[in-house]
């Protein structure tokens, strides 16, 4: 998907912020899910909640806290004792851990990797199951992730499923993480379907499209294709 430019429609903001609803958009990596649900919330005037960057944070402290990744009792001390949060500062929307500002280290492949793996445990779905609920509190809200339509907000007015083929998919994170880790676009295809089988097969909260969604294939489509097909959709809630 490439940026391009689209109006930004004040008058539309405000009709949104009048219903305040939550919207969820689910997908696989690489599908455009970041870009677009913080272009849709800012159009919507909406709160953008991006709830892999919280499984991020928990594999962060995971390995800070040297635990593996299969010690569920160590990753549910872990979680009892942390506190996740975004801030927005004078740098943008932050990722704070325990006070510490992680954003720098969230997206790191060893990062992406063992988010992926922790995600599959129940003690760490669980915790976050809490937190993002609580951060619903406030309606006007896009939550994007994995599990957001069929788990977290089951009843959310609106849904997306949001997907692209997976070649385009390893292209787009492959322009993302070139400059940063000079990966190969073999290693970063590889990654993306380990990932795509692990947060698909999982017995807990896989990787699905929910009940109700609209689904959206954004293979052919630029960033603001995407998220002017789905304020069409969001306009029928309104
Ligand atoms: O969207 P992302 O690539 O930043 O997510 C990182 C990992 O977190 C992903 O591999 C699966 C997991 N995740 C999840 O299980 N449920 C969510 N709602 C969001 C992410």
């Amino acid at each position: 998907m490439t940026s391009s430019t689209s109006p930004f429609k004040s008058n539309q903001k405000n009709k949104h912020a009048a219903r305040r609803l939550v919207i969820t958009i689910d997908g696989p990596g690489g599908a455009g899910k970041t870009t677009v649900s913080r272009i849709l919330a800012e159009r919507l005037g909406y709160q953008y909640v991006d709830t892999g960057a919280l499984y991020r944070g928990v594999a962060v402290a995971a390995r800070s806290a040297g635990l593996n990744r299969d010690d569920e009792a160590g990753l549910g001390a872990l979680c009892d004792n942390l506190d996740l949060r975004f801030i927005n500062n004078e740098k943008g929307l932050r990722l704070f851990s325990n006070c510490s500002d992680i954003t720098g280290l969230i997206r790191d492949p060893e990062i992406t990797m063992l988010a992926s793996a922790i995600s599959a445990k129940p003690v760490v779905r669980k915790f976050l199951l809490v937190l993002q609920r609580y951060m619903a509190k406030e309606k006007g809200v896009v939550f994007e992730g994995r599990d957001m339509g069929t788990v977290v907000f089951p009843a959310a007015d609106v849904k997306f499923f949001l997907n692209a083929s997976q070649r385009v998919r390893a292209l787009r994170r492959h322009r993302e993480l070139d400059r940063k880790t000079g990966q190969t676009i073999g290693k970063v295809e590889r990654d993306l379907q380990r990932r795509d089988e692990n947060d698909s097969n999982r017995p807990l909260a896989p990787l699905k499209p929910a009940e109700g969604s609209i689904h959206i294939d954004s293979t052919h489509l630029s960033i603001m294709g995407v998220v002017d097909l789905m304020l069409s959709h969001v306009d029928k809630f309104i």
